[in-house]
């Protein structure tokens, strides 16, 4: 049900929003890739609300939001070597985009936003109503995705009234999410472009700007650190988005294939399918979505996450879902379902 919380977006809900987040509140905000949990990214007791309300480790960084790559010159050091010069004007242009960039942070950036790591990641969104709230705001928005930690990230301003309705001033509705997965998160490196965290903008699209595109360097020891929330935070993880449990339902959830028939039930199993099955099969089960009318991978990936909590709600006991190559968004998609899986 709508909530008061909720304001459609419109120029008054928008200026509303900003004097909400110039006032150190929190609020939940629409872009393009999913909902996102907005604080002024330069009040550190803001930025710390955000940890709080989400139940977020001190030890995994934010995004910070920025109206364009030339605001974002102010809290990024690229200017050289030149190598990173030239790289950051390949990733600008992504944007405005579903791209995320990890450059060497300048000493402007509070310390809050980047759990002290040495670098800040930045993106520039592309969906309007976020991209007004940055011009109506004189400082970058700070937004991790608007779920408490280890959810399902929010496509939809419902989603987020579910998970986090009462740690918000405000939720701004702008609709449902045009991607539906999180964004492309890269590190810019003297040898290429490393890979933290797949998203909409896929490896051949960074292949062709950037040349090389490097798996991500994580070490076993930052995935185990990761899940242990820190009072006293050590230095940041490199990519805590590659954790491997992560974006997870409360039921388990299964890839088909990796699901034998015999073992459940399909009355007690939610069927998500990617194109719609054969109309006896789909009646078998406790509950069925198919994603896409044709087997869209865009429209799997922007229906993926809302199928999964509807599915997560039902009284089935497990969740079993299609599998796609990884090419492509296919890649981003599977990444996220092996997350929800693991
Ligand atoms: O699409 C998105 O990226 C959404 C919308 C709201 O922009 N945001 C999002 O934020 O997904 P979050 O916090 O849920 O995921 C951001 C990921 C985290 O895994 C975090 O660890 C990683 O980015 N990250 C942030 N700063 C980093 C840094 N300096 N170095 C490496 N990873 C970083
Ligand atoms: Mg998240």
């Amino acid at each position: 049900m709508a909530d008061s919380k909720i304001k459609s977006a419109s120029a008054a809900s928008i200026a509303e929003a900003a004097k909400l987040l110039a006032d150190g509140q929190l609020v939940g905000v629409p872009t393009e890739t999913v909902y996102g949990l907005a604080a002024d990214a330069t009040n550190p007791a803001a930025v710390r609300k955000i940890f709080q309300a989400k139940g977020r480790p001190a030890n995994n960084p934010l995004i910070m939001h920025v109206e364009s790559a030339l605001a974002a010159r102010r809290w990024v050091r690229v200017d050289d070597p030149e190598w990173l010069a030239d790289q950051w004007q390949r990733a600008a242009t992504f944007w405005p985009g579903p791209l995320t960039v990890v450059v060497p942070r300048s000493g402007d950036v509070v310390d809050e936003v980047t759990a002290g790591a040495p670098t800040v990641a930045v993106r520039v969104p592309s969906h309007p109503v976020m991209r007004s709230l940055l011009a109506a705001c004189d400082f970058p928005i700070a937004a991790p995705s608007a779920n408490p930690s280890n959810y399902v990230s929010p496509t939809s301003a419902e989603h987020v009234r579910q998970g986090l309705g009462d740690k918000v001033a405000m939720i701004l509705d702008g609709g449902e999410c045009q991607c539906g997965l999180e964004s492309t998160i890269i590190r810019l490196q003297s040898d290429g472009v490393e890979l933290l965290r797949p998203g909409s903008i896929s490896v051949e699209q960074l292949q062709a700007a950037f040349g090389a595109v490097i798996a991500a360097r994580v070490t076993e020891k930052n995935t185990a650190a990761a899940d242990a929330p820190s009072t006293n935070p050590p230095a940041a993880m490199p990519a805590p988005g590659m954790l491997a449990k992560h974006y997870s339902p409360t039921k388990p959830l299964r890839v088909v294939g990796s699901w034998q028939p015999e073992e459940i039930e399909p009355a007690r199993v939610a069927r998500i399918s990617f194109a719609p099955l054969p109309r006896s099969e789909a009646a078998s089960f406790g509950w069925y979505r198919s994603l896409s009318e044709t087997g869209d991978l865009h429209e799997v990936a922007r229906n993926l996450f809302t199928a999964i909590r509807q599915a997560d709600a039902t009284p089935c006991e497990w969740i079993v879902i299609d599998r796609c190559d990884r090419t492509g968004i296919g890649r981003a998609i599977m990444d996220r379902i092996d997350r929800a899986s693991g």
